[in-house]
């Protein structure tokens, strides 16, 4: 689908983004192999958390949703997991491919998992390598290294084991194989990586302890927990550079988690000069949650780089957007992860931004952007990537002259209803 997008006089209004992709996935995983019935509010209804709930009903999880968009789970207990009759599908969220290896490699059963064209050529041996220290039996192709993978599950050992990236995916995966491990796991971080799965078993009843960089888990039952999942700050992002940018802007963000793991975007908009506001900070079931406001706001570059990057993965191609609209030079290193995403976020940030008038040289790790005043409509793609396909609907926004975006569809991988948004928040 082609999605035509003109720049508006005006954005305004309120918005109340999606439920939060990272933890819509791990409280459907987590409460699947939990001990009791629990609600989860404000589900992502997106295709990457649509397939954990296909992938844990074919487990024989008992997943109903309820009105108003949520899900009841009824938890099958340590031992209640089902060999699946068929292959499991990952489809686009490597989330629910690598949580899940760490979740079935102890499981008594055989898995497959695949996954769509993007998913299997993204790298899985982070998974594979450290699984394997800890006794699975798991394996994928071209030489262990991507999906589909195969897991024969069976007795697991608690190890100890550096992460060689900051990936809460790859910390997740073997907290989850931890949990029925024998012994305990200690997990050590390069960087901080977002944490919704330590808080989340925290409540859950899990024996796990967080000091500084480290995660010590210990075998653990899980009780079932209720979760009202705060909106997506990776969402909100979107409408956060929107109202700074766009010259006639004033838009408030309600209900967004802004968990400090994840909340770089605000800082870095802060520190580009943004008029943004943070309001209403309270706690919605262990996750910080906040109403966000922003309006029209003369940017200035900035540098990104070391333990700013992971709390600002998935806005990496958006905060390069906004830059090229800003006065001055912006410079993002230690950013290589983005090669590995559902794209090459790299190379087809600098190749889309280009098309459309910007300043941007690719660096191995990251970007050097050159502001500039306006950017000129094009015709883009997103590459099949949704962080693509939104960040050039936000740069048309402000753009001179129509941009037309290709393959825009793929908003639904996350946020389905982000062009339905657009239309909203844009007047004139
Ligand atoms: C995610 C972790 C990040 C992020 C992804 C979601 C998660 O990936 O980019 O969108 O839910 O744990 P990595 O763990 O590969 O950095």
């Amino acid at each position: 689908m082609k999605r035509l997008v003109k720049a508006p006089w005006a954005l305004s209004g309120e918005i109340s983004v999606p439920g939060d992709k990272s933890i819509s996935h791990r409280a459907v995983m987590l409460n699947s192999i939990a001990r009791g019935d629990a609600r989860v509010s404000n589900f992502a209804q997106s295709a990457d958390c649509l397939a954990t709930v296909a992938c844990m009903r074919a487990l024989g999880v008992k997943i109903r949703a309820i009105k108003g968009g949520g899900l009841i789970v009824r938890g099958a207990g340590e031992e209640g997991l089902k060999e699946s009759q068929d292959v499991l599908c990952a489809e686009n969220s490597a989330t629910t491919m690598r949580l899940l290896a760490g979740l079935l490699a102890a499981q008594p059963f055989m898995s497959i998992i695949t996954g769509d064209e993007s998913l299997r050529s993204r790298p899985m041996d982070r998974v594979i390598q450290p699984l394997r220290l800890m006794g699975a039996q798991i394996w994928g192709r071209d030489g262990d290294t991507r999906a589909p993978l195969v897991i024969k599950g069976g007795q697991l050992y608690g190890i100890p084991y550096t992460l060689p990236v900051a990936s809460a995916q790859l910390k997740s995966a073997l907290i989850l194989a931890a949990l029925s491990a024998r012994g305990d796991t200690v997990i050590r971080e390069p960087m901080p990586s977002r944490d919704h799965t330590e808080r989340m078993l925290k409540a859950m009843g899990a024996k796990i302890t967080v000091k500084k960089d480290t995660v010590i888990v210990s075998p653990s039952l899980l009780k079932a927990v209720d979760i009202v999942v705060p909106g997506d700050i990776s969402s909100s992002a979107y409408w956060m550079v929107a109202g700074a940018i766009h010259p006639q802007a004033s838009i408030r963000l309600l209900n967004v988690g802004i968990n400090p793991t994840r909340s770089g975007i605000i800082d870095v908009l802060k520190e580009m000069g943004a008029e943004l506001k943070v309001e209403n900070e309270r706690m919605v079931g262990g996750e910080p949650v906040a109403d966000i406001r922003v309006q029209s706001s003369r940017l200035i570059g900035t540098e990104i780089e070391g333990e700013l990057i992971p709390r600002v993965i998935d806005e990496i191609p958006l905060i390069a957007m906004a830059a090229s609209v800003a006065r001055g030079k912006t410079v993002i290193k230690d950013a290589r992860e983005l090669r590995v995403k559902e794209t090459d976020r790299i190379s087809a940030t600098v190749k889309e931004l280009r098309k459309l008038g910007a300043d941007v040289a690719e660096l191995s790790d990251g970007m050097v952007i050159r502001g500039r005043k306006k950017l000129k409509g094009a015709a883009c793609d997103s590459h099949g990537d949704h962080r693509l396909a939104m960040m050039l609907g936000v740069a048309a926004l402000v753009a001179e002259g129509d941009t037309e975006i290709d393959n825009a569809e793929v908003v639904n991988i996350s946020y389905p209803k982000f062009w339905e948004d657009l239309a909203r928040l844009s007047t004139g």
